[in-house]
């Protein structure tokens, strides 16, 4: 089986691009992680790259003049790998025209919260202060806007009463472990149909 080429940008902490990693090595996948880029030398997502053995970029945004020739970098060591879906996870970065022209539907993310509720930062935050009953993860396209392209796939989680940030946060992020990789699955199985704001997912 030929494998999809996958990036990784991350900023952080890096445990769903462990997960999607874990998740690419099973025998059955349909994708490989090639490459991982950070905006931030001392993401921990950097030290679990050397971990898995991948190929990891540091690229902070200060080392360049503009979001253009910071993305113009970016785009360039995608290109040269040939790689053909990037997977945000854990960001913290707006993508600009310059990635988002050269990768046209093909740029992902996940975001801790059933989008359009409570987009940006501290997204479980802003469910328990909303009173939210129910929040959950979102799989979506990005465009140039905040969390807000079409949405590919979505996983609720029930917020509990005795819930706080961590803990809420901490139920979430196990359901984005699997529902990213599941949704990369689905992409490079040509499953994915995108109809305006819509994402149907074929094969189901
Ligand atoms: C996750 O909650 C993701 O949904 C959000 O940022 C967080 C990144 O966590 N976009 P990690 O770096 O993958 O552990």
């Amino acid at each position: 089986m030929t494998k999809g080429n996958v990036a990784v940008l991350l900023s952080g902490r890096g445990s769903n691009f462990a997960a999607i990693v874990r998740d690419s090595r099973k025998a059955d996948a349909n994708y490989g992680i090639r490459l991982v880029i950070s905006d931030q030398e001392n993401a921990l997502g950097l030290r679990k790259a050397h971990v898995f053995d991948i190929p990891a970029y540091c690229l902070p945004r200060e080392r360049f003049k503009d979001r253009a020739a910071h993305e113009h970098e970016i785009a360039a060591i995608l290109e040269k790998n040939g790689i053909e879906l990037v997977c945000l996870a854990g960001y913290m970065r707006l993508i600009g025209p310059e990635l988002l022209e050269k990768f046209p539907g093909r740029i992902m993310n996940i975001h801790p919260s059933l989008l359009p509720a409570c987009p940006g930062l501290h997204a479980q935050r802003q469910a328990l202060r909303q009173g939210l009953k129910i929040s959950g993860c979102t799989v979506h396209f990005v465009d140039s806007g905040l969390d807000s392209g079409p949405i590919i796939a979505q996983q609720p989680v029930r917020i509990r009463d005795d819930d706080d940030e961590d803990s809420l946060s901490s139920r979430i992020l196990l359901h984005e472990h699997r529902l990213y990789p599941r949704v990369i699955r689905h992409y490079f199985s040509n499953h994915l149909q995108i109809r305006g704001r819509r994402v149907i997912i074929a094969g189901r």
